[in-house]
């Protein structure tokens, strides 16, 4: 195997895979399928993988810099649905205490759709990157960002 090809394998098994006989059984939330997936790691490797993003977004001309941030990208897209999947093993934050009230049915919902627009984003931004519209393709990446930021004041705890 190529070390590129290596290294896309070792990228790839960050998002863990999901038995599709377990996806078949599902309308539950929190089952089979999630075991194994903790939101906060979801979470760092999208991190990580955004950052990596950038340096290929900085000379998309440069040889397979489009494929290379679109991979990532696609990579973005899958580590925040499977984190929509554990939403539930987040707290309600300090500082959302009064507005939830124990209802973390509430919390959780409201983090989901959130976390969705997210995963809207990431995927526009690969698509846009694959179709060589890089103008777009930077716009949305700058989305990216603020979602990201909206998310965190929202959803983390201030006391962390
Ligand atoms: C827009 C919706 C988002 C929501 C609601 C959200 C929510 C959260 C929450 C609740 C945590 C704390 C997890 C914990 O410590 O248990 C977290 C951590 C984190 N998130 Fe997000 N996030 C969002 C988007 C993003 C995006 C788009 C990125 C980057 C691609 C990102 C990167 C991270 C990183 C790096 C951490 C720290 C992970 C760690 O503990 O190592 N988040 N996020």
């Amino acid at each position: 195997m190529s070390t590129e090809m290596q290294r896309r394998a070792f990228l790839a098994a960050g998002a863990v895979s999901i038995p599709s006989i377990a996806l078949a059984r599902t309308g539950q939330v929190g089952m089979e399928a999630d075991r194994g997936m903790q939101f906060h790691k979801l979470m760092g490797q999208s991190g990580d993988h955004l950052k990596s993003m950038r340096r290929y977004l900085r000379d998309l001309e440069a040889p397979g810099a489009r494929a290379e941030a679109a991979f990532l990208a696609n990579q973005v897209t899958i580590l925040l649905a499977q984190c929509v999947m554990v939403a539930d093993q987040e707290s309600i934050p300090v500082q959302s205490v009064e507005k939830y009230d124990g209802d973390k049915e509430r919390f959780v919902t409201d983090m989901q759709i959130k976390l969705m627009s997210a995963v809207s984003a990431s995927n526009a931004l690969g698509r846009q990157l694959l179709l060589g519209n890089d103008e777009e393709a930077i716009s949305i990446y700058g989305d990216l960002r603020r979602e990201r930021n909206e998310g965190h004041d929202e959803f983390i705890s201030e006391d962390d």
